[in-house]
C-alpha cells in the first residue's frame, strides 16, 4: 500500500432499526411492514421475528461502550418510522424520538459520528393499511413529513443523512421488504413504481437536509454489485452492459444525473414494467442533489446472454434460505436482455454469496470515474454461521479474512484516487438477517439468541472485535 489513509477517515459499523432495537411495541411504537413479514417468515421459514432482534433499544449504552472500546469514530443506523410517528404520521411519539436523542447524545459523547438512515425497509403498517404503502404516492407526502422533522430534529447533531435504503434490491425482493398483497405479486411494474415513489422521496430527502442542516451531506446507501460477464463471448459482454444499465446505472443516474437510464428504461417500456411518471416528477428528481454516493457491498454478480426464443420468461433474483451452498432457487432472467448467473471463479458463502475483494476495487473505481462523487462504504460484511465456545469465543478468523481483503482493495482504490469517507461493515453487533434469521451472523459482537428464543442477548466479544479495534488504532495500517 502507497497512501496512508486520511486522519480523518471515519471507521465504524452498520446496522439497521428493525434488525437491532427489537421493542417493536414498546412506548408507544406500532408495528411496522417489517415486523408484520418477519411475522410471517417465522410461521413459513422458522426466522425470528423483529420483536426483539438484538434488543438495543435496551442495550444501547453497552453497544455504544463496545464501539468505543474498538474505536468507533462513525456509527450507521436508521430511524424506525413507526417509532417516531406510530401512525406514519399525525401526533409525534415522545418517547420514540427520545430513544434517538439518547443514542445519538450517547454516540457523541464518545466521540462517535452519527450517519443516518431515514428509512431501512420499514415502514408504518398503518400507511400499509390505509393506502398500500410504497405502492401509493402519497406515501411520499408522508415520507416528506417524517423526514422534515426527523432531520430538524437532528440537525445540530448529524451532518451525515443517507435516504432510503437500497432501492436496487427493493426491486428485485419486494415482497420481502415492501408487503405486497397476494394478488399483486406478479405485477412487475410495481416494482418500479415503487422504486420511481422512492426516487421522489429520496430527492425530497436531499433537499431537506440541504435546506435544514447547516453543512450537511447527504446521499442514497445503494445496494450494488458490480457486474462481469460470464466469457469474453459477445453476448455475455452485451448481457454485461444490459445488466450494469438495469440493476446499477438506474439508480446511480437518478442520484447523479437526475435521469432514467436510458437502456433501461427502455427495455422496461418494451416490456410494461416502466414506472408511470407525472408531470413535474423529473424536475423533482433532478433537483435532489447528491454529495456522496453510500455503498453497500458484499459481492459481485455475473451476467451470460439470454436469447429471447421463447424458453425463458422474466424472473427475478433468487435467494438462498437453506443456508446450504448451492442452494439458492434461481436467477434474475430477462431474456433478450441478460440473465444472471454463478461466478465459476469466485468462491461463496453459505447463502451463495460471491465473495469478491477486486469487485470492491472495481466498484469504487468505476463509480468514482463515473460520478466523481466521494464515496463511503455503509455495509460490506460476512455473513456466517458463528460458534460460541465452550469457554466464551468465537474465532471468527473467516470474517477477519474477509474484511481485511475488502478493505485492503478499498485501500487499492483509494491510492488509485477515489476518494472515500468511511468504512461500517454489516454490522456492529449480530442482528436478524433480513432473509436468513439470526444464524446468519455478521457482527463484531455475538449477540446470544436463537431463532425461537431471544433469551438475555448477552453480547460477547468475537475475535473480530479486538482485530478490528487493533486496525481502527493503527487508522489503517494493521490490516
Ligand atoms: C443489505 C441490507 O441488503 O444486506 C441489510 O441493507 C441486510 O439490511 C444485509 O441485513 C445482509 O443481508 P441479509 O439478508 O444477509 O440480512
Amino acid at each position: 500500500m502507497k497512501q496512508k489513509f486520511p486522519k480523518d477517515f471515519l471507521w465504524g459499523a452498520a446496522t439497521s432499526a428493525y434488525q437491532v432495537e427489537g421493542a417493536a411495541y414498546e412506548d408507544g411504537k406500532k408495528p411496522s411492514q417489517q415486523d408484520v413479514i418477519n411475522k410471517d417468515n417465522y410461521k413459513i421459514y422458522g426466522f425470528a421475528t423483529a420483536d426483539v432482534a438484538s434488543d438495543q433499544y435496551h442495550h444501547y449504552k453497552e453497544d455504544v461502550a463496545m464501539m468505543k472500546e474498538m474505536g468507533f469514530s462513525c456509527y450507521r443506523f436508521s430511524i424506525a418510522w413507526s417509532r417516531v410517528f406510530p401512525d406514519g404520521v399525525g401526533e409525534v411519539n415522545e418517547k420514540g424520538i427520545q430513544y434517538y436523542r439518547d443514542l445519538i447524545h450517547e454516540l457523541k459523547a464518545n466521540g462517535i459520528e452519527p450517519i443516518v438512515t431515514l428509512y431501512h425497509y420499514d415502514l408504518p403498517w398503518a400507511l400499509v393499511e390505509k393506502y398500500g404503502g410504497w405502492l401509493d404516492r402519497q406515501v411520499v407526502k408522508d415520507f416528506e413529513y417524517f423526514a422534515r422533522y426527523v432531520i430538524n430534529e437532528f440537525k445540530n447533531d448529524v451532518k451525515y443523512w443517507t435516504t432510503i435504503n437500497e432501492q436496487s434490491i427493493i426491486v428485485q425482493y419486494w415482497t420481502e421488504k415492501c408487503y405486497v398483497p397476494e394478488d399483486l405479486r406478479d405485477n412487475g411494474q410495481l416494482r418500479y413504481q415503487i422504486n420511481h415513489h422512492m426516487n421522489l422521496a429520496h430527492a425530497i430527502a436531499c433537499n431537506l437536509v440541504h435546506g435544514l442542516v447547516p453543512g450537511g451531506l447527504v446521499g442514497a446507501p445503494l445496494g450494488y454489485s458490480p457486474i462481469y460477464p460470464l466469457t469474453s463471448k459477445p453476448e455475455d459482454f452485451m448481457a454485461m452492459q444490459n445488466a450494469q444499465a438495469l440493476r446499477n446505472d438506474y439508480y446511480t443516474d437518478i442520484y447523479f444525473k437526475g435521469i432514467y437510464n436510458k437502456a433501461a428504461q427502455h427495455y422496461l417500456e418494451e416490456h410494461g414494467l416502466a414506472p408511470k411518471i407525472e408531470e413535474g416528477d423529473m424536475e423533482l428528481i433532478a433537483s435532489g442533489k447528491s454529495d456522496f454516493l453510500a455503498l453497500n457491498y458484499y459481492a459481485s454478480e455475473c451476467a451470460k446472454g439470454c436469447p429471447d426464443d421463447g424458453s425463458e420468461t422474466i424472473r427475478w433474483s433468487g435467494v438462498n434460505r437453506s443456508g446450504k451452498k448451492g442452494e439458492i432457487d434461481g436467477f434474475e432472467t430477462h431474456p433478450g436482455f441478460y440473465k444472471m448467473c454463478e461466478n465459476p471463479n469466485l468462491d461463496k458463502t453459505d447463502w451463495d454469496w460471491a465473495i469478491d475483494p477486486t469487485g470492491m476495487e472495481y466498484m469504487l473505481r468505476d463509480l468514482y470515474n463515473r460520478y466523481n462523487k466521494p464515496l463511503m462504504i455503509t455495509e460490506n460484511g460476512l455473513g456466517a454461521y458463528d460458534t460460541l465456545t465452550e469457554d466464551g469465543k468465537i474465532h471468527d478468523d473467516y470474517r477477519i479474512d474477509y474484511l481485511k481483503k475488502h478493505i485492503a482493495a478499498m485501500k487499492k482504490a483509494m491510492d488509485y484516487g477515489v476518494e472515500m469517507i468511511a468504512y461500517c461493515p454489516w454490522s456492529s453487533v449480530d442482528l436478524l438477517s433480513t432473509s436468513n434469521g439470526v444464524k446468519k451472523r455478521y457482527g463484531f459482537v455475538y449477540v446470544d439468541r436463537t431463532d425461537d428464543d431471544s433469551k438475555e442477548c448477552k453480547r460477547i466479544r468475537k475475535d473480530s472485535f479486538y482485530w478490528y479495534q487493533k486496525l481502527i488504532r493503527s487508522n489503517g495500517e494493521e490490516l
